[in-house]
């Protein structure tokens, strides 16, 4: 076979025929590595054929014993479906594919461990209380002789952990690089379509430029979760970012325990349970992750600035949204925020990227910055133009609803929507504002 060599950038997987150092793609710099490459060969071509003439396969979804992560999937695991679970390194990736093996005791499952030994996997495994007889396990990261295996015992689930430690011997490229991670997955979708066996294929999040990460093959497989959440906090979200068999953007929420992951059944009410009633620059709104409604709190603290620049810093918020919603401030209500400090996190280690979201940061920042306190049984619903007015924002009925189950007394939302949340009223009062003025207005004069 004939080689020849290629630059790749491996955050995104961008080629090129001489070494670059910013990636023209995703702007990572310093990401670009030289690979060998190999001519591609001719595959036979097929006849196309006419839409009546394919035949539709009914499956049935394999249920995991996660009932979140069911519906995250669309309902459960697809046979013959690709799923790729990429995450920060020690985020919860092996623990929660050892659970979702175990919790499938009818299904033959052949775990591939590359990147721990049998015996680490062992001890896990005793820590997460596996009992399913039907779990093998192996160390073999050939693409080839994983591929014979499967052909003869037909597994109906296989993990990769992880893809970034697979290699083909006929490539030249190490375990790891753009060549060897593509090349790799792409002969596990054969053999997974082939012989329909679903394969959860596990990617480290990489910092350094040596190893490809998992972005390189979010357009390969079909179902794309990717696993958030801070480190030090036991809080895991699973997040669905491509699916070709559900809804994306859905979350599942996770706890990590002594014995492995937990389901979190009603979010909001961990995301708000630990909040402090009664401080300055908390509010709580309503936001919405795929179809579900969730409430989480916004945390500001405003201080004086004692620097020429002041400073401004988020968690889990877009650091541009926050300067937008600052200059509202200054303009509309005129809180002299060019004197002071910013900090805005969102609690419980959520990203949020949602418009609807806006009047509640602002309030959280106002808030603060007047040192009163935002009343703790009201949640706060509405986008917040340049002008300084409050938007209408999609599905206005079920955040007012969650609001209302979690036992809110208030709604501030946009004017807009009030008519189609009247019937609500009987358990949550509304109070409609049509300008972010008029809601900074309702923060509690007494202290
Ligand atoms: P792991 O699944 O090994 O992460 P990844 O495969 O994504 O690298 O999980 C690593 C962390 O999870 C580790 O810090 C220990 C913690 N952990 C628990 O808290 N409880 C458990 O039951 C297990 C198995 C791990
Ligand atoms: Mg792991």
């Amino acid at each position: 076979m004939k080689t020849k060599s290629i630059w790749y950038c491996s955050s995104c997987g961008h080629s090129s025929t001489r070494w670059i150092g910013q990636c023209p793609t995703c702007s990572e710099w310093n990401s670009f590595h030289e690979e060998q490459t190999f001519k591609e060969k001719k595959t036979p071509s097929r006849e196309p054929s006419p839409l009546k003439q394919i035949q539709e396969t009914q499956f049935d979804r394999y249920q995991t014993s996660f009932s979140e992560l069911n519906r995250t999937l669309g309902g459960g695991l697809v046979p013959g479906a690709l799923i790729l679970l990429g995450g920060d390194p020690g985020i919860g990736k092996s623990t929660l594919s050892l659970q979702i093996a175990n919790s499938l005791p009818s299904k033959r499952v052949l775990y591939i461990s590359g990147e721990e030994s049998l015996e680490q996997i062992a001890i896990r495994a005793r820590r997460l209380q596996v009992s399913s007889d039907n779990i093998l396990f192996s160390n073999e990261t050939e693409v080839n002789a994983i591929e014979q295996w499967l052909k003869n015992h037909k597994p109906d689930l296989v993990i990769i952990d992880s893809i970034q430690i697979l290699y083909k011997h006929e490539i030249a490229s190490s375990p790891g690089s753009v060549v060897q991670v593509r090349e790799c997955t792409a002969a596990l979708m054969q053999i997974a379509k082939s012989l329909h066996i679903t394969m959860i294929i596990i990617g480290h999040v990489t910092k350094t430029g040596e190893i490809a990460g998992p972005r390189i093959l979010e357009h390969l497989v079909d179902t794309v979760l990717y696993f958030e959440g801070e480190q030090q906090q036991n809080l895991r979200i699973i997040r669905s970012i491509k699916n070709r068999f559900g809804p994306t953007d859905e979350i599942s929420v996770f706890h990590m325990q002594n014995a492995g992951l937990k389901e979190v059944k009603n979010p909001s009410q961990l995301f708000i349970e630990d909040r402090t009633r009664g401080t300055p620059g908390t509010v709580i709104m309503p936001i919405m992750e795929g179809s579900r409604p969730i409430l989480i709190e916004a945390q500001a603290l405003v201080t004086k600035t004692f620097y020429p620049t002041p400073s401004r810093r988020s968690t889990g918020i877009d650091p541009n949204r926050l300067a937008l919603l600052i200059a509202v401030c200054e303009k509309r209500a005129r809180l002299r925020l060019y004197q002071s400090d910013v900090f805005v996190s969102i609690t419980g280690g959520l990203r949020i990227n949602e418009p609807a979201a806006d009047l509640g940061l602002l309030l959280s920042i106002a808030s603060s910055f007047s040192n009163r306190i935002f009343d703790p049984d009201t949640a706060v619903i509405g986008e917040v133009g340049l002008g300084g007015e409050v938007r209408s924002v999609p599905r206005i009925e079920a955040r007012v609803k969650e609001a209302s189950l979690m036992g809110f007394k208030r709604c501030i939302l946009p004017t807009k929507n009030v008519a189609s949340v009247r019937s609500f009223e009987r358990d949550v009062a509304l109070c409609p504002v049509s300008w972010v003025e008029e809601a900074i207005e309702m923060i509690s004069h007494k202290n």
